[in-house]
């Protein structure tokens, strides 16, 4: 009995073991950017008489995940009273109650702001460094250029010196739907120094705040969004995407989940209710995700051999502008050339380089276009063969993982992908028919009745 019950007890220790090894995205811990995470750096520049002017940087130090339109909303908890003054290069959505302040009326009077970036072609008197991008931030590797935003605060009935201010407390960042998970400030010593235009003259902050927030797709609540198919030259057979990856179609419990290619309504759907909604709208498939990525094993040649990409947008509510795409695969050490992406080895094994990061050419492919005849782009991968490993044997030339804006696609299972023609398992079995009979018939030559019995039997 007790037995039973450790025995039953280990198994569900080890059940939750390997649970909760399994799903790589259920943890913030991304094992191919362990230390990516988003900083937000706040300096005070400035007292002034009542509190400080601070400028708050956003930096997006994460190799392959971006924040896209609508962009980033920032969000904190005041330490004491504090209010917003004013703001350049970014705005607080809500002004709050502001209504015991007669002459002078603050930008923002909540306790918990949250700040947004302004929109391209903001008026000059209110612009700032780095701002004005509508809050979408691209990734470190893609472009660190455009992977900061700024903007001033002017605080007031804070502290008036080191001694008595207080960093702001519970950071939220969100994109705008949940993931990031922020940590507490810390006060960075020494505190940031601002070098002026001409780099003649470096200023210093009187202090400086730092909160890193790290991204989960497990906080993000978010199911698949993207799957992979497969097919190569030398299989007639097109494996697609698993059925259900990311939805499953069901017209009875889910009516109106997705909207078939050819409906005449195509048109008033897509424009209709939900218009701006973050929600994709996908076009009816088996998987029901917005995105497919397709690995294609085009050709084969002596010293090298070739892979065709294609990714599909199935969402009619959204371009993806700065998509990016990871593949793992271990011939990607000996890449020889990728046509028409952008690429750069991510090299999370420090030695190894099979994983690649993609991203699309500024103003030919950069933007993924919403579903439909556009909607989507294509690359060509030559690699070299490493004569030690190369094989198109057990699904060998097909990625081990493909991961699209930093979410982890859903993949074939692995006894589904294309086989080589002769690798079926009734030839192998035949072939080990008659190896074994061959083997026999040596066995029997060479040796004694005795061996043969013991061997082969009397088969
Ligand atoms: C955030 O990223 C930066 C840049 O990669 C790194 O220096 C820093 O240690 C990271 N912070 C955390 C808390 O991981
Ligand atoms: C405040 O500033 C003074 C003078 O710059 C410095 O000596 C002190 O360490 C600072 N205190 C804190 C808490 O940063
Ligand atoms: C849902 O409806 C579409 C067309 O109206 C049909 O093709 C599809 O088979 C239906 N799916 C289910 C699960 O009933
Ligand atoms: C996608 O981009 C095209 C061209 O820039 C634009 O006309 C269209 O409205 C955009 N669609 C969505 C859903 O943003
Ligand atoms: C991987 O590393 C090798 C050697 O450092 C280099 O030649 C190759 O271009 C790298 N692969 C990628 C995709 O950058
Ligand atoms: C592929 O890369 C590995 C590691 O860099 C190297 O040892 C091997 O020689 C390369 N193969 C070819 C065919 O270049």
């Amino acid at each position: 009995m007790a037995a039973t019950l450790l025995l039953r007890l280990s198994a569900a220790v080890a059940i939750a073991l390997f649970v909760g090894l399994l799903p790589p995205s259920a943890e913030a811990y991304d094992p191919l950017d362990p230390t990516g995470n988003i900083t937000i750096k706040w300096d005070i520049t400035q007292w002034t008489s009542d509190g400080y002017v601070a400028v708050v940087s956003i930096y997006n130090y994460q190799k392959y995940r971006h924040i896209q339109a609508p962009g980033w909303h920032l969000g904190w908890v005041w330490a004491k009273k504090e209010i917003i003054w004013t703001m350049l290069g970014g705005q607080a959505v809500e002004q709050g109650d502001c209504s015991h302040f007669k002459q002078n009326i603050p930008h923002c009077c909540k306790t918990d702001p949250v700040t947004v970036d302004l929109l391209p072609g903001a008026p000059l008197n209110v612009q700032f460094a780095n701002c004005c991008k509508g809050g979408v931030l691209n990734s470190w590797v893609q472009d660190p250029v455009n992977a900061v935003a700024s903007f001033q605060i002017t605080v007031g009935r804070s502290g008036t010196s080191n001694r008595t201010v207080k960093a702001p407390t519970k950071f939220t960042l969100k994109t705008p739907g949940p993931g990031y998970t922020c940590g507490v400030p810390q006060n960075v010593v020494p505190p940031t120094k601002f070098i002026s235009p001409d780099g003649r003259r470096t200023t210093q902050a009187h202090v400086t705040w730092n909160v890193a927030c790290t991204y989960s797709q497990f906080v993000a609540q978010r199911g698949p969004t993207c799957c992979v198919s497969l097919s190569s030259f030398y299989s007639d057979t097109i494996i697609d995407c698993p059925k259900c990856s990311c939805g499953c179609q069901n017209n009875i419990t889910k009516p109106g989940s997705c909207v078939e290619s050819n409906s005449p309504y195509l048109a008033s759907v897509v424009n209709g209710p939900g218009k701006d909604s973050l929600t994709p709208l996908v076009q009816c498939t088996p998987h029901m995700c917005p995105i497919r990525v397709h690995w294609h094993v085009k050709l084969n040649y002596r010293d090298y051999w070739r892979v065709k990409v294609t990714i599909t947008n199935w969402n009619y509510r959204m371009n993806y502008s700065q998509w990016n795409l990871v593949a793992q695969h271990p011939n990607f050490e000996n890449i020889s050339t990728i046509f028409s992406f952008n690429y750069k080895a991510l090299n999370p094994h420090g030695v190894i380089n099979d994983t690649t990061m993609f991203w699309g050419v500024k103003y030919y492919n950069d933007l993924l276009m919403v579903a439909g005849p556009e909607g989507n782009v294509q690359s060509e991968l030559l690699f070299q063969k490493d004569p030690s490993t190369f094989t198109f044997r057990k699904g060998w030339a097909f990625p081990r993982r493909i991961y699209f804006n930093g979410e982890s696609c859903v993949m074939p299972p692995p006894d589904a992908y294309p086989v080589l023609p002769d690798s079926s398992p009734r030839l192998k079995k035949t072939t080990f028919l008659i190896l074994s009979i061959a083997v026999c018939a040596v066995v029997a030559f060479l040796h004694n009745h005795f061996v043969l019995d013991k061997y082969c039997g009397k088969s």
